[in-house]
């Protein structure tokens, strides 16, 4: 069988490399990159670091409104399935690149697979709470992460079959860490080990709201010991046009750096002292690290990480992050909350069970 993979944005890249690896022991792929990101740091890098197979298809949508970003990708991957006619579809996580997917493949009535599935923040002011709703109640399979995920699946009462498989991210920090180890430390930025803060902020509650980022950057110029901050391009626009980029880059102990790669991402949030962070997929990277994590938002997706006691919400506007982290006490580490590995391989065998569950239909 054909499937057509199809990814766009950073945190694609990523869940991308061990479910192609596995995916590719059985199947055909055919890997579609909208583009939605494009910046090297962005996204090109991770393909050459992490052995992404190179894109089929390149649509180079690059960054616009919702509207129109999701409706140029949707009309771009129709084209696309129409042309490759894949007996399925994948999709990563709740970005525009995955609903634009979602709805291409659903519309043209070929199999849809949602890697990541069932992930809610029941926040609605959240574009990925719309994307992720309506891409899990178009798709044929769902793969959900978690037992959350499965329960607030089972909640929406989506007829379609889920499967608990593990998170995917978590195969990928298995698989990289030790050559992360080994290939990275935080030297180079001139901090000490366990002795900075990694922060990474990106989320549009965040950017968008002034007064809220600003609360942000001044409890970042708070904390005592360096800060690094890898910028997504994003903030690091948001922050130029209010003036704040120069103010922050005159305190010594804030390092500003571009986004950095992934193998080294991994590398500085292991020896980080603590990660403060907006990013979804850093909340799950800090606690497998077994590094405590301050997430600057009202509500996670990963609740499992805070009530294992190694995740915190911060409220900028209300909570002081300084003393937050001062009175962090180091929780006993559980293991397996995201699985134990293989995710991968189990996506790959659920999705070769639904062809062959297809083939019996008509046979009988
Ligand atoms: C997107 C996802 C978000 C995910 C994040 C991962 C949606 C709605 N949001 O948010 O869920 O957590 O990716 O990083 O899909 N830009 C560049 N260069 C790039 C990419 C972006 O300069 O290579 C700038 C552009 O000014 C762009 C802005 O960043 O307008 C936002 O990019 P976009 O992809 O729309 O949203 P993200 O905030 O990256
Ligand atoms: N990441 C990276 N370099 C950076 C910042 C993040 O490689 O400078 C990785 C990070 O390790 C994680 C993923 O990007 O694997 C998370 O993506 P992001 O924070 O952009 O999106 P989210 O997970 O919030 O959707």
């Amino acid at each position: 069988e054909k499937i057509v993979t199809i990814v766009g944005a950073r945190p694609q890249f990523i869940k991308v490399a061990p479910v192609s690896r596995a995916l590719r022991q059985s199947f055909r792929e055919v890997i579609v990159n909208t583009g939605q990101h494009y910046d090297f740091n962005m996204a090109g890098q991770f393909f050459d670091e992490l052995e992404i197979p190179r894109p089929d298809y390149d649509l180079e949508v690059g960054s616009h409104s919702h509207g129109k970003q999701t409706g140029l990708m949707l009309q771009a991957i129709e084209e696309v399935l129409l042309q490759e006619k894949p007996d399925g579809v994948i999709v990563y996580g709740d970005t525009n690149s995955t609903l634009a997917g979602a709805l291409a493949a659903s519309k043209l009535h070929i199999p849809l697979f949602h890697v990541e599935a069932g992930l809610r923040s029941y926040n609605k002011a959240m574009p990925e709470e719309i994307n992720r709703v309506l891409t899990d109640h178009v798709s044929d399979l769902l793969f959900a992460p978690t037992e959350t995920a499965v329960k607030n699946l089972e909640r929406e009462s989506i007829a379609d079959p889920v499967r608990l498989c593990g998170d995917v991210m978590y195969d990928a920090v298995v698989y990289n860490r030790e050559i992360a180890g080994r290939r990275y430390g935080p030297e180079r930025y001139g901090v000490e080990r366990k002795a900075y803060y990694l922060c990474t902020i990106h989320r549009a509650e965040n950017t968008d709201r002034p007064e809220r980022l600003g609360a942000i950057i001044d409890s970042l110029i708070r904390l005592e010991a360096p800060v690094l901050l890898p910028l997504h391009p994003r903030t690091q626009k948001v922050l130029r046009e209010l003036g704040r980029l120069d103010v922050l880059a005159r305190h010594d102990h804030i390092r500003l750096i571009e986004p950095v790669s992934y193998m080294e991402m991994l590398a500085l949030e292991t020896e980080a002292a603590a990660i403060v962070t907006d990013s979804g997929g850093v909340q799950k990277e800090a606690y497998f690290a077994r590094v405590p994590c301050f997430t600057l938002r009202d509500e996670t997706e990963w609740m499992e990480t805070v009530e294992a006691g190694w995740n915190k919400l911060i409220d900028p506007l209300r909570m002081d992050l300084k003393s937050e982290i001062e009175r962090l006490e180091i929780a006993a580490y559980q293991d397996r909350l995201y699985g134990d590995g293989r995710a991968s391989e189990k996506i790959v065998g659920a999705i070769q069970a639904y062809y062959h569950s297809k083939v019996s239909e008509c046979w009988f």
